[in-house]
């Protein structure tokens, strides 16, 4: 596919179809995320692949966890929205604004969302992605370089996927289930899949004005 033509495909998919994804383009995908650049190329990152019985385990103790109320616990710390600087909390706010009057009602819009980030998407694939705990803050740019050439290469391929804070929101699940060593940090998973043709799939974020963000000096 054109280059352009990937980037401008590529979106966040809220809710995947059953159908697997083939072990062998799930490699591919990743070996290629590998020619990210990074720091002295330090290669932070490993990927840990979730499907099956341990993505059925993942979302079975999640949602026991949220039943039970048991406070969510990330590796990277999550800001309260009113910390965040205005122009991103501007941001944040319009792209919630937008999801929800891309569905009929607010009920729907809810309904819709607290089922998609309950089921993990019905993502049939997760990659976790993690760096180890002794990293400086420069690893967790490399992680996202590393994510942000995954999505693509899944794109190119046909792959639906999301970048997710939510299904590493419990990181003692996933040290258990995929048997994850302590001195790894989860950063994000990245669901991968094919595209249900679902309403909640057709949404489009915008984007701020390019003057907003690009100062010539
Ligand atoms: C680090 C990170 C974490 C995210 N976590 C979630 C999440 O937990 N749930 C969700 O629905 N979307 C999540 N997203 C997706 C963003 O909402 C999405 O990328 C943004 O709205 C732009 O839309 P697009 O990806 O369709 O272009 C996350 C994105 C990033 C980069």
């Amino acid at each position: 596919m054109q280059f352009e033509k990937v980037v401008r495909k590529r979106r966040s998919v809220r809710k995947f179809a059953d159908r697997p994804v083939d072990t062998d383009l799930i490699k591919e995908v990743v070996m290629f995320a590998q020619r990210s650049p990074s720091w002295v190329n330090s290669q932070p990152w490993q990927v840990y692949c979730a499907s099956g019985n341990s993505l059925a385990e993942i979302k079975r103790r999640y949602q026991q966890n949220d039943d039970q109320g048991v406070p969510t616990n990330p590796d990277l710390a999550v800001m309260s929205r009113e910390q965040w600087a205005p122009q991103e909390q501007a941001n944040m706010k319009q792209w919630g604004h937008q999801i929800v009057h891309h569905f009929p009602d607010f009920a729907t819009a809810h309904a819709t969302m607290t089922n998609a980030s309950q089921s993990l998407y019905n993502s049939p694939v997760i990659l976790f992605i993690t760096i180890p705990k002794d990293s400086p803050d420069w690893s967790i740019f490399d992680a996202g370089a590393f994510t942000q050439t995954l999505l693509l290469t899944a794109t190119n391929r046909g792959l639906g996927s999301i970048v997710t804070y939510n299904s590493v929101r419990y990181p003692a699940v996933l040290h258990q289930v995929l048997t994850v060593p302590n001195d790894q940090r989860f950063i994000v998973g990245v669901s991968l899949g094919y595209v249900a043709d679902e309403p909640i799939n057709h949404f489009r974020s915008d984007r701020v004005a390019l003057n907003k963000l690009l100062h010539f000096r």
